[in-house]
């Protein structure tokens, strides 16, 4: 029996994310890599739980996220559905899992979903990758898109500046978004695009559009957990909102836990057996 089950909660489906962009409700979602996270964020009350290939920056402390592997985001989606009892977990298919290769790209879906327990799949591009998109669904397995700033095409960019300011990239995003609703995907991720446009996008298509440095006009809003924590020191764009400052709250918890172990205040006489 699943934990939702056990715990008799009723899971968010891609079907409740749907009604709620159909009654106007904003969608809430945020990453998690781990356990413990997906327990907290869950128990929050999250819609969304994205395990992100970002996990390869703040897990793992690469530059990018093109170095994670598949069985590395098996690894962190089956330990966030653990802790995940209430809300949908969808999984990023990582760099070089379904590329050009639509059957490939249904073989790492099919892992993801039978190794981790994870509810849908979520894969960066618009029309050139509408064959695997259509292959995983014929799979039954939900499909979330995402446009603009795609992380994983960031040596084709070179930089991660705000995309489709131009005119032609802001038509051929729109047009993306439309091909992404017509293949099947149940929702699109945003990500650092002008307001404007994220809106436009999100009133021109049905599915729920989940924005993330994309303007208050869509119908949800998703961050990285490290950096909405104050985890991350170095990394404060333009769209990020901190709700703590856990980096110095951590650290000066470790200080004064050294502290307590050099003057041999720690352990105290009831804090032994
Ligand atoms: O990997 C990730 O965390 C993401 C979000 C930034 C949307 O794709």
């Amino acid at each position: 029996m699943s934990t939702a089950k056990k715990n008799n909660v009723k899971r968010v489906t891609t079907h409740t994310i749907q009604e709620m962009k159909n009654r106007g409700e904003r969608i809430s979602m945020l990453t998690s890599y781990d356990f413990s996270m997906a327990t907290i964020v869950d128990e929050a009350g999250i819609d969304i739980i994205l395990v992100g290939d970002s996990a390869s920056n703040v897990m793992a402390g690469h530059e990018t996220t093109l170095p994670i592997t598949l069985d590395q985001m098996i690894y962190h989606a089956s330990s966030v559905v653990r802790g995940a009892s209430r809300c949908l977990v969808v999984v990023d298919l990582p760099f070089g899992a379904y590329q050009g290769n639509s059957k490939e790209a249904l073989t790492s879906s099919i892992r993801i979903m039978k190794e981790s327990g994870a509810h849908a799949v979520k894969m960066e591009g618009g029309s050139e990758i509408i064959e695997s998109i259509e292959r995983i669904l014929s799979a039954g397995i939900p499909v979330m898109g995402h446009l603009g700033l795609t992380p994983q095409s960031i040596y084709k960019f070179g930089t991660y500046v705000v995309r489709a300011k131009e005119e032609e990239e802001a038509k051929k995003l729109i047009e993306d978004a439309q091909a992404l609703e017509k293949a099947g995907c149940f929702a699109i991720v945003l990500e650092k695009i002008p307001a404007k446009l994220a809106k436009q996008v999100a009133e021109s298509v049905k599915i729920p559009i989940i924005g993330i440095g994309a303007g208050n006009g869509v119908d949800g809003q998703v961050l990285v957990i490290h950096d909405m924590l104050g985890i991350n020191k170095e990394f404060s764009p333009r769209f990020l909102r901190r709700y703590n400052d856990l980096y110095s709250s951590i650290k000066g918890s470790v200080e004064q836990y050294i502290n307590d172990v050099k003057s041999k205040d720690f352990p105290n006489e009831k804090e032994q057996y």
